[in-house]
């Protein structure tokens, strides 16, 4: 295996191993690097426990990656390059299921439960049956299947019968290991099932990036995870992040006869078999009880672990643990009598669509947001709901007063999934979008390529005020105690009236408007004063330039020295940059043109907003120099990029894994392996995140 050292001596190596054109040579080490890739994948996407830094594995990639290109000969079907798919999905084949995937029972209480092990006790004349939990997983059910030890072919599930063969996008999910020894089993050919997923955390990410495109979100991780499935570009399909979990043998070939390995003897056996050899089966989250008593207590209690798992999940599924039972209890045409899925309470509701109101945003777009009756759902009551655009309401169907399903998933927001037009009785109005912006009066637009209407009157309160709020808000400027309610107070009592007004606000007035007493008005005092010295990248998301999220606002303050150079910038300069497309850079240049803009910059700088990008200057400063460091568990204070970031800025070095090299480990919530090892090293100084903030602000 190849350690942090050996991986930077690699580029070397390669180079000199290519020039010699040495075969034997070059087969054993791409062979070695394609264990290393394999190792680091599996520590990362099945574990979640890196043991060399991202970098670490892109030199190994790139090295091996070079060995193929000077040997293509040399390249096998189950090397981690060959997961990238150069050419688009032009369609998707139809292909049979080795097994029909059928869908499985549902219950949802416990008599559900005892009724279904009573009959599972009369199929096996048992008086108690041994069963195997896992969760229900919501994703997209998918099949895979390994001949010779190889991946073949990845498939949707379809109609159960048949599916889409979508091979190529399945190699993307790097926790599925694209060649597998199952031949240690005595398994030349298996079909396995399984359940891709988009955890919470990419989830919300990616409807963060719709967002910041003005693309309408997607209701949950469910569909996101099938939706990525079917994507034209593998490529695209990479960036979605998307995970596995298998938890199904649906069939299998044995190699000789009477050569059935004893972990396929009972289910969880074939789970244990399946995280031996690589994949992510849920052993971890799996539990084996005897008789239906337990297995209830046990959904339960797990029920009540739902919101704190990083994916979402709709239920547990009961297996019977035997395969032979399984195989005596046999099936119906649409789901195995051993197998019983137990759903977790409905997040899903029905409520009455009220009104819709039309609120404007800070870029002028008017939203219609739906009204509904309260209704309680996952233990949250809902009565508000973004609808994103006109279309949505056209799509949907909607009229004043329909009865509408609506879902909240998790810490998702709520969405209507649908109204139920069956249910109407002919009180229903049509719903009528307004011409006019609801604020300001002005007459709203629409641009031919979009969907959205919008307010252009650039003085249209609504717009100075949501424009305003975005600025103090905790990711831009993060003014903490101004808030949304102080911008819309002063601004109602023509205590500010923009941006710049903030840094001019008239704090005597203020001590005079009762409810801010004298620590409040400090308070406030100092957080607008140290906002003047945020990093150049907070100010630049902070002027809420349409299309420019906080990922684009970096880019953009890592290219200049003072925030006016981007004046000089055009078009054709902010495409070569990353991540910025036609869209972005045509808002940029757009927003630097306007000399209103310009002007508000420039008093800003006035009133001591500093604009120059000090990152610069952090590095020449280089209080870190020499100094390595590593980050485990979770960090509260910081982003874990902002906070490697910052070493960086400061002249430290990042390491990958916990090594006598190691100066610096700084220690986050729930801590796990990383910190036990480091304790073993004296050298190593264990220091917790704020212990860290101090030392880069030394
Ligand atoms: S077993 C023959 N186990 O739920 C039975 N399914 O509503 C094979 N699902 O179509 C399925 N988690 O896509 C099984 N731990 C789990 C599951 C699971 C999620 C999905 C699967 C199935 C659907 C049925």
């Amino acid at each position: 295996m190849y350690s942090n050292d050996q991986v930077k001596e690699l580029s070397a190596l390669t180079n000199k191993l290519i020039a010699s054109s040495h075969t034997e040579k070059a087969f054993e080490i791409a062979e070695d690097i394609r264990k290393a890739l394999r190792f680091n994948e599996y520590r990362y996407y099945v574990l979640n426990d890196p043991l060399i830094s991202d970098s670490e594995y892109d030199q190994l990639y790139k090295a091996l990656e070079k060995i193929e290109a000077a040997h293509p000969e040399l390249t096998t079907s189950t090397s981690p390059t060959q997961r990238v798919g150069n050419s688009l999905n032009a369609s998707f084949n139809t292909v049979a299921h080795l097994v029909p995937m059928l869908s499985l029972d549902n219950s949802y209480n416990a008599a559900d439960l005892l009724d279904w092990d009573r009959k599972a006790r009369e199929l096996t004349g048992l008086n108690e049956v041994e069963y195997c939990i896992e969760p229900k997983f919501d994703g997209a059910s998918i099949s895979l299947i390994y001949e010779n030890d190889c991946l073949v072919r990845g498939a949707t599930r379809g109609d159960g019968v048949e599916g889409d063969d979508i091979t190529t996008n399945i190699k993307q999910i790097k926790s599925i290991p694209l060649g597998a020894e199952f031949s240690k089993y005595n398994v030349q050919q298996i079909e396995i099932r399984g359940e891709v997923m988009m955890s919470k955390k990419a989830f919300k990410k990616f409807n963060v990036n719709l967002a910041e495109q003005n693309l309408p979100p997607l209701a949950n991780p469910r569909n996101a995870a099938s939706g990525s499935l079917r994507m034209k570009d593998p490529k695209d399909v990479a960036k979605r992040n998307l995970e596995a979990f298998l938890y199904n043998v649906s069939y299998h070939i044995d190699t000789e006869k009477g050569g059935q390995h004893k972990n396929l003897d009972t289910h969880s056996g074939t789970l244990n078999m399946l995280w031996d050899l690589g994949f992510r089966s849920p052993v971890k989250e799996m539990m084996v009880v005897k008789g239906i008593e337990a297995a209830i207590s046990h959904v339960n209690d797990y029920e009540a672990l739902r919101d704190t798992l990083p994916y979402e999940i709709d239920g547990m599924v009961i297996k019977v643990n035997q395969l032979d039972l399984q195989d005596k209890m046999g099936m119906t045409t649409h789901h195995p009598r051993w197998a019983m899925a137990f759903k977790f309470k409905a997040r899903q509701a029905t409520s009455k669509l009220r009104t819709i109101e039309f609120q404007v945003g800070r870029t002028g777009a008017v939203t219609p947001v739906a009204k509904i009756e309260p209704v309680l759902i996952g233990g949250v009551t809902v009565g508000s709901i973004s609808l994103f655009n006109e279309d949505i309401i056209k799509e949907k169907d909607l009229m004043i007063g329909d009865t509408v399903l609506v879902e909240r998933a998790g810490d998702v927001i709520p969405y209507i999934v649908k109204s139920l037009s069956e249910l109407r009785d002919g009180n229903e109005t049509p719903i009528k979008f307004p011409t006019e912006c609801p604020v300001c009066n002005s007459q709203l637009f629409k641009e031919e390529s979009e969907a959205v209407w919008r307010c252009i009157n650039m003085e249209c309160p609504a717009q100075v005020i949501e424009k305003m709020i975005h600025f103090v808000s905790k990711d831009a400027m993060d003014i903490r105690s101004f808030g949304e309610a102080n911008v819309r107070k002063f601004y109602e009592l023509d205590l500010l009236k923009d941006i710049p007004g903030i840094y001019k606000l008239d704090f005597e007035a203020i001590s005079r408007l009762g409810g801010f007493g004298k620590k409040s008005i400090d308070n406030l005092q100092a957080a607008i004063e140290a906002s003047k010295q945020q990093p150049l990248h907070r100010l630049i998301f902070a002027l809420g330039i349409r299309f420019v999220g906080e990922t684009t606002a970096k880019v953009l303050s890592n290219k200049v020295n003072h925030l006016l150079d981007l004046k000089n910038y055009l078009e054709e300069d902010l495409q070569q940059l990353e991540d910025i497309g036609v869209k972005v850079a045509g808002s940029i240049v757009q927003f630097f043109k306007n000399e209103q803009n310009i002007e508000m910059l420039e008093h800003l700088e006035a009133l001591g907003v500093q604009m120059n990008n000090t990152k610069k200057t952090a590095v020449e400063k280089g209080g870190l120099k020499g100094q390595t460091f590593l980050f485990t568990g979770s960090l509260t204070e910081l982003k874990r990029s902002e906070a490697e970031e910052l070493v960086e800025q400061h002249g430290g070095k990042l390491l990958g894994s916990v090594s006598s090299k190691l100066n610096y480990l700084v220690v986050g919530e729930d801590a796990g392996s990383k910190l036990e090892k480091a304790k073993k090293i004296n050298a190593i100084k264990i220091i917790s995140e704020k212990d860290f903030i101090k030392l880069v602000q030394q």
